[in-house]
């Protein structure tokens, strides 16, 4: 499907309403995407115990890193560099602890900077959406890159999530980045399931917190705390496999699920 020519709003939105229900999206179920407005404040750690937690739930669950700045979420699976199996139809993710996980670090060597404009990072991903074989999932878990810009707002467009997870630290500028995220959520009406509080034991009493949860009109879905294991662990399943993790996935997963029902 051709991107339109005319840059008039209804036709953008034909595209995107069309884009899809015909691309390799249309067997996935529920589009879930997690991010924040600030870089560094836990958008992969949580993208990639989410997709965990809801595979231990039984769930079909497939991981997409989009940070166009610093793809890394397969990092955190496996320590060994992977790739995806390309064929003629397109790329298949690569299987890693269940997970179907596509990354733009497959396809760009390591050394190699991300240097893109808003036009040419959507184009990139527009082929990639259309390109990336899925096939059949229970829940997609989208990465997403920080900021509120082109890229950020190209992938919302392409990819309409079912809902979405605000995760920030309790620092006041932390909050003032995800009010503006909730704010273009509001404006494109993307559902958002609720924020992840991360790592506020680190932090002193942050009164602010309350009033910004008030403000944009969203649950605490979770709170996750300094995970000291993080830094010393090589990938994020040893600390699944962990009194801490067989309780606390339990608990976000379920937290979720059934704000996912009463939302939709
Ligand atoms: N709860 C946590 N406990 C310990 N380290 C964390 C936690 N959340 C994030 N980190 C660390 O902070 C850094 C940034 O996290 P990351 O998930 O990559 O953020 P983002 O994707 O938003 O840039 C990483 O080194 C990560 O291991
Ligand atoms: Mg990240």
């Amino acid at each position: 499907m051709e991107r339109p020519q005319e840059c008039s709003s209804p036709e953008w939105e034909r595209f995107f309403k069309d884009f899809r229900k015909h691309s390799p999206l249309k067997e996935v179920r529920f589009i879930l995407a997690v991010g924040s407005g600030k870089g560094g404040v836990g958008k992969t750690t949580l993208s990639v115990l989410l997709a965990l937690a809801l595979k231990g739930e039984g769930f079909s669950v497939g991981l997409f890193d989009l940070d166009f700045y610093g793809p890394n979420s397969a990092l955190l699976l496996s320590p060994e560099k992977v790739q995806p199996a390309t064929d003629v139809g397109g790329y298949k993710p690569v299987s890693l602890e269940g997970i179907k996980v596509m990354s733009l670090s497959f396809l760009i060597t390591e050394k190699e900077p991300i240097f893109m404009r808003g036009l040419m990072a959507g184009k990139l991903l527009q082929e990639l959406t259309q390109r990336v074989l899925w096939g059949p999932l229970d829940f997609l878990i989208l990465d997403l890159p920080p900021g509120t810009g082109d890229i950020f707002l190209t992938m919302l467009d392409l990819y309409s999530p079912d809902g979405f997870i605000l995760i920030t630290t309790p620092h006041k500028l932390a909050l003032a980045d995800s009010l503006r995220t909730a704010t273009i959520l509001k404006e494109k009406k993307i559902p958002l399931l609720g924020v992840v509080k991360n790592m506020s034991d680190l932090f002193g009493k942050e009164d602010s917190f309350e009033a910004f949860l008030k403000e944009i009109k969203a649950p605490l879905l979770f709170e996750l705390p300094f995970l000291k294991e993080l830094t010393e662990k090589e990938t994020i399943s040893e600390i699944v496999d962990t009194p801490w993790g067989n309780r606390e996935l339990k608990i976000l997963s379920q937290n979720l699920l059934k704000r996912i029902f009463r939302v939709h």
